[in-house]
C-alpha cells in the first residue's frame, strides 16, 4: 500500500492571489459579493426566460443556456478561492485538482461553441430574416445546445487523458488558485515540453476555430445590417454589440495568457481572476441592462409576484 502511494502525490497547495494576509482577508467580503452576484444574476436569466412564455424563442433559449454555463464555471473556482482567502494552507486533493480542470474544460469549451451558435443565430435571424422560424427551429436550437456540451466535453476529456497518467512525485505548489492546466503539468516529474505543447495546441484548436467563426459571423452580419440600415438596423446592431461585448471579454484574456510569450504571474492571475470571476458576471449584466425584452420579462414578474401575494 505505502509502495503505491509514494509516487502519487495526495493534494496539491494553491499559492494563492497574492502573499499578503491582511490583502487576502480584505479580498473575501469583495469575492463573496460578486460570486453572490454572479449565481443570482445568472439563475435569474434562467428562471425569467423560462418561464416568460415570451421569451421562448431560439436566442433566449441560447441566452438562458449561456447564463447557467457561467453559473457552472464561476462555481467551479470562485467559492473555493474565496474560501482558501482565510486559509494558509491552501490544498486541493489530487482527485479535486483534476476536477476542477475537466470541469474548467468543459464549461469553458461548452461556452466557446454556444457563443458560436448564439452567432449563428444572430447571423440567420439578420441576414436571412425571411427563413429564421424554418431554420431554427425548437429541435434545430436544441441540437446546437447539445453539440456544444458534447463538444465541451470531449475536449475536457482529451485534456483528462493527457494528464491523467503523469508522474507527481517532487514540487506540489500550483501559483495560483485553480487547478490551470500549465501550471500543473510544470509540477510532473518528466520533461514535460512537447505534452504543454499538445496540452496547449488542444485548447488553442478549439478557442482558434471559435474565435474565427464568430469573427466572420459577425463582421457579415455587420456588413448585412450597413448595407440595409432600416429601423430593424439599430436594434438588431443592439444586440450583436452585447454579443460581440461577451465575445471580446471572454476570449479576450483566454488568448493573452495563452499565445502571449512573456508570462508575467501578476498579469496571468489578474487576467485569470478576471475570466474566472468577473466575466460570469458581466454577461447577465450585459443583457440584463441593455436588453429591452429581458428587463420588461423582470417587470412582468415581479408584477405576477407581487399580484398573486395580494391575494393572500
Ligand atoms: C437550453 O436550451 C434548450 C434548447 O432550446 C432549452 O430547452 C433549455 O431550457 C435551455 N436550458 C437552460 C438551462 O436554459
Amino acid at each position: 500500500m505505502e509502495d503505491a502511494n509514494e509516487s502519487v502525490v495526495p493534494e496539491f497547495i494553491f499559492s494563492g492571489l497574492c502573499n499578503s494576509t491582511a490583502l487576502q482577508t480584505f479580498l473575501v467580503l469583495p469575492f463573496s459579493v460578486l460570486y453572490l452576484m454572479t449565481v443570482v444574476g445568472n439563475l435569474l436569466v434562467v428562471v425569467l426566460i423560462i418561464s416568460d412564455l415570451h421569451l421562448h424563442s431560439p436566442m433566449y433559449f441560447l441566452l438562458a443556456n449561456l447564463s447557467f454555463i457561467d453559473f457552472c464555471l464561476s462555481s467551479v473556482t470562485t467559492p473555493k478561492l474565496t474560501t482558501d482567502l482565510l486559509k494558509d494552507n491552501k490544498i486541493i486533493s489530487f482527485g479535486g485538482c483534476m476536477s476542477q480542470i475537466v470541469c474548467v474544460h468543459f464549461f469553458a469549451g461548452g461556452e466557446m461553441v454556444l457563443l458560436v451558435t448564439m452567432a449563428y443565430d444572430r447571423y440567420v435571424a439578420i441576414c436571412k430574416p425571411l427563413h429564421y422560424s424554418s431554420i431554427m427551429n425548437r429541435q434545430k436550437c436544441l441540437w446546437l445546445v447539445l453539440i456544444s456540451w458534447i463538444i465541451g466535453f470531449v475536449h475536457a476529456m482529451s485534456q483528462l487523458a493527457m494528464i491523467l497518467e503523469l508522474p507527481f512525485c517532487g514540487p506540489r505548489v500550483v501559483d495560483s488558485f485553480f487547478c490551470d492546466i500549465p501550471l500543473v503539468i510544470k509540477l510532473a516529474c518528466m520533461d514535460t515540453h512537447i505534452l504543454g505543447a499538445l496540452i496547449n495546441a488542444d485548447s488553442g484548436f478549439l478557442a482558434t476555430t471559435c474565435f474565427i467563426l464568430l469573427l466572420i459571423s459577425y463582421t457579415y452580419i455587420l456588413l448585412t445590417v450597413r448595407l440595409h440600415s432600416k429601423d430593424g438596423a439599430s436594434k438588431a446592431l443592439s444586440t450583436c454589440t452585447s454579443h460581440i461585448t461577451v465575445v471580446v471579454l471572454f476570449f479576450g484574456p483566454c488568448i493573452f495568457i495563452y499565445l502571449w510569450p512573456l508570462s508575467i504571474t501578476w498579469v496571468d492571475k489578474f487576467l485569470a481572476v478576471f475570466y474566472t470571476v468577473i466575466t460570469p458576471l458581466l454577461n447577465p449584466a450585459i443583457y440584463t441592462l441593455r436588453n429591452k425584452e429581458i428587463k420588461n420579462a423582470m417587470k412582468r414578474l415581479i408584477r405576477q409576484r407581487l399580484g398573486s401575494r395580494d391575494h393572500f
